[in-house]
């Protein structure tokens, strides 16, 4: 079913490339035929931002190549965004397409939705079906006429008298492989699919017979789609509720994104703390909790911070102060660190009861979290204890004197952020094999728990590229995620979205000055041999096939029509500097986008590469990258890859 997916979108930029060059020639040469426009080399369009799209949904997303990745062309708009937003949500799974769009905002998932459902173009013709007659026949009744004694009415009652869809957002059935359809009935059999309540299709699959959906998957595959295939209107009244859920109307299309609105007292508190991230689980009310958080020792959940009696109903002030200023709950528990109050305890005790009141002042959202899944003896409050014992601060955090001067005031504030609700050292320090280490406040550096990442030191100018570069650059990047050539990705990616990019420019111009007032202190770095001749060739002739269209020949990158890096250079880039490849690798096995923010409203899209290259290939080219263009980092192997791709911890 994973079979390897060609990337035709970057030959076809090429053949652009190529009738660019050739009309140019052209032109030198003879006037007479300059009158042909030459082909744009680059144009700065959707198109060009959702190209990843293609790699996997075919050309102009009119369906894969192997049968399996679906058509996504001309389905209604409705369907396609709640099918994105699905994604994000967990209501539907699949870990590449969840990883994608995890940090597009609704503005720029409804525009590719509009932008994929405007496109008209013609079907293939249906391959010929490949099971008996009577399965097809079986397949014919359930489409059209339903089962009235197992109670499934036709599939044709929602899904449009020609099976071409409804509007708002029932999609149609015809033109997709049986091997897919076949694939999303069972899923929401097995629960792994859901979709708004009503969610008449988990009741109608309950129905089906073995067989059922088989047959019916096949039957729909074998139908020719009819030349005019658009969804129709929904009828004045339709036989169910479902597929009648309306997006919310996420502006006409972003060209900018909406500003985040602005937030002050225990709300901007809660936002620089990024409480949210944590204690929401996908698609659940915010600050409801139950989101697992991978540690080196197993799963811990976070609690419900809404004032329910499974949350902070029965909380005082003093109890909410005693758990951030000393990780102990209600009741006496000691915390488990995976909630930093190891940097929460540095704010001050104002800020925690206005914190404390924004929390009380929620609706109430019943909700118990699981119980941890810790190994022994780290699920022992003995072993809390004894890490306490070790990591914890004794001493009371010292209050800052007062500043001299303007500037020593806005250092101290971007201290008491960074070190207090930012929690940045949570994963940009290193941790030992208990999970501490002898300064808890530590920016020097580290990997994180989970899928396997590295956070860069905040300390070397090279590795996290703070020091040495324009404050403005830096703030650029830590509040929109794309600041010159550098943009934030995977967790990073998720703080600027959920908690940076709301940050007040003049807290984001402090924290940018106490990061820059720091000591820079060298991060231990890998700079080897360079690898052998065959794997430079090799890579060198892979990333002229598969990256050099987007990122140029030489890693030069594309900007756009806004003068920023649309691509961005690979020559000198940080990510392919940096000691570990581990964030290298991660951007090419997985793609992405950078975070949909104000200052970044439309993100263009890396492709995955995991399903294209084989794990040598894959080290190969990023071993190239590493040492092309004077660059001198160790290479990477296909052991890294495979490490990675298992979601291995380094
Ligand atoms: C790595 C391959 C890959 C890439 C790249 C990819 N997709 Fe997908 N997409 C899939 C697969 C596989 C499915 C089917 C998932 C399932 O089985 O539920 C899917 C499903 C979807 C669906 C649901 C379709 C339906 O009919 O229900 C939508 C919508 C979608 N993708 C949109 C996109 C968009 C937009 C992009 C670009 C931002 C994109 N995809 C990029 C592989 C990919
Ligand atoms: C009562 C209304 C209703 C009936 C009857 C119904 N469907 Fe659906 N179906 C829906 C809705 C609504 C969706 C969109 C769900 C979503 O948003 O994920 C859907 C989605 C689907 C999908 C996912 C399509 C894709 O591109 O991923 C498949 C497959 C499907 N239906 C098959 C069937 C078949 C086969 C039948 C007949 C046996 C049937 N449906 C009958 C309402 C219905
Ligand atoms: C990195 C993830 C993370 C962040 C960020 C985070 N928390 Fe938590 N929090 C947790 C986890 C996990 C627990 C559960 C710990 C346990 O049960 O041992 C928790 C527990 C708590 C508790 C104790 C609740 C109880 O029932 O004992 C409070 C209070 C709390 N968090 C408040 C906050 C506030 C306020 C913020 C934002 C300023 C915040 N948290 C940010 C992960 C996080
Ligand atoms: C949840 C973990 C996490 C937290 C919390 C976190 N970071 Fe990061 N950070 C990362 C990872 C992983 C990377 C590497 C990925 C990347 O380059 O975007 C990174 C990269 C960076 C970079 C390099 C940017 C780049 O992409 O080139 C800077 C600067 C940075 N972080 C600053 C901060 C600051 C300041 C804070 C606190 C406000 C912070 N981080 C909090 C995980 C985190
Ligand atoms: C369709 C165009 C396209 C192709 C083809 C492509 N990339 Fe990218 N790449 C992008 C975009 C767009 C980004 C920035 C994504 C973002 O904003 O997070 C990017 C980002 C990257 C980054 C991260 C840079 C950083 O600053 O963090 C690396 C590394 C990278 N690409 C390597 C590759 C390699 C290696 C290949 C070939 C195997 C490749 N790319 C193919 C479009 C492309």
């Amino acid at each position: 079913m994973m079979e390897p997916i060609p990337v035709r979108v970057a030959r076809r930029a090429r053949s652009w490339w190529l009738g660019w060059v050739m009309a140019a020639l052209v032109t030198a040469l003879s006037p007479a035929i300059a009158a042909q426009p030459p082909k744009p080399v680059f144009q700065d369009t959707l198109a060009q931002r959702v190209q990843v799209c293609f790699a996997c949904h075919g050309e102009q997303g009119r369906a894969g190549p192997d049968g399996y990745y679906p058509r996504i062309a001309g389905k209604p708009a409705g369907y396609l965004y709640n099918q994105l937003r699905h994604f994000q949500t967990g209501k539907r799974r699949h870990n590449l397409m969840t990883r994608l769009v995890a940090n597009l905002s609704d503005a720029y998932l409804m525009e590719i939705a509009q932008y994929f459902s405007a496109l008209d173009l013609p079907y293939a013709a249906p391959p010929a079906p490949r099971v008996a007659a009577a399965a097809l026949e079986r397949g014919r009744q359930l489409a059209l006429q339903g089962d009235m004694q197992l109670r499934v009415p036709a599939c044709t009652a929602c899904h449009g008298e020609q099976l071409t869809g409804r509007l708002p957002a029932t999609p149609g059935l015809l033109g997709l492989s049986s091997d897919y359809l076949n694939a999303q009935l069972g899923a929401w059999q097995a629960g792994a699919r859901a979709a708004h309540a009503p969610d008449c299709m988990a009741q109608v699959v309950q129905r089906l017979q073995p067989g059922d959906m088989a047959a019916v998957s096949s039957w729909l595959a074998a139908q020719p789609v009819p030349l005019r295939a658009t969804a129709a209107p929904m009828a004045l009244a339709p036989p169910l509720k479902c597929g009648a859920h309306q997006p919310p109307p996420v502006a006409q299309a972003a060209q900018t994104e909406a500003k985040p609105v602005p937030v002050s007292g225990g709300r901007y508190l809660a936002v620089l703390g990024n409480c949210q991230g944590c204690h929401t689980r996908p698609g659940a009310p915010p600050f409801s909790g139950g989101l697992g958080i991978p540690t080196p020792f197993g799963t811990v959940y976070s609690s419900n911070l809404t004032p329910a009696a499974s949350g902070l109903a029965l909380w005082s002030a003093d109890d909410f102060w005693r758990a951030m200023h000393h990780g102990q709950s209600r009741g006496g528990r000691w915390l488990n660190p995976a909630f930093p109050y190891t940097n929460f305890r540095n704010i001050t005790r104002a800020d925690s009861d206005a914190l404390y009141a924004f929390f009380k002042g929620l609706e109430p959202v019943e909700a118990v979290p699981p119980p941890h899944a810790l190994r022994w003896p780290f699920n022992t409050q003995l072993a809390l204890q004894a890490w306490r014992r070790l990591y914890l601060p004794t001493a009371e955090p010292k209050p800052q004197p007062a500043p001299p001067s303007a500037a020593e005031a806005q250092r101290q504030r971007g201290a008491y952020l960074v070190q207090g609700l930012g929690h940045c050292s949570v994963c940009h320090m290193r941790r030992n094999a208990l999970g501490g280490n002898a300064d808890m406040l530590s920016l020097a550096g580290g990997f994180i728990a989970g899928p396997s990442w590295y956070a860069p030191s905040l300390l070397d100018p090279v590795d996290g590229g703070v020091q040495n570069r324009p404050a403005a650059e830096v703030g650029q990047l830590l509040q929109s995620g794309r600041g010159g050539a550098d943009r934030t990705s995977g967790p990073m990616a998720e703080v600027v979205r959920h908690s940076l990019q709301q940050w007040t420019v003049q807290d984001i111009d402090a924290m940018v000055a106490y990061l820059q007032s720091l000591p820079k202190v060298a991060a231990e770095n890998g700079i080897s041999q360079a690898p052998p001749r065959r794997v430079l060739d090799s890579g060198a002739a892979l990333y002229d096939k598969y990256c050099a269209d987007c990122h140029g020949t030489q890693g030069q990158g594309v900007r756009g029509a806004d003068g920023n890096w649309a691509y961005p250079p690979l020559r000198g880039n940080r990510t392919v500097l940096q000691s570990s490849p581990v964030n290298l690798l991660q951007t090419v096995l997985y793609g992405g986008f950078s975070p949909s923010t104000t200052g970044n409203p439309r993100p263009f899209g890396m492709p995955p590469y995991m399903l294209t290259m084989s794990e040598q290939e894959i080290a190969d080219v990023l071993s190239y990258l590493r040492a092309a263009w004077g660059h001198q980092a160790a290479p990477a192997s296909a052991l890294d890859v495979q490490r990675l791709r298992n979601g291995g911890a380094r």
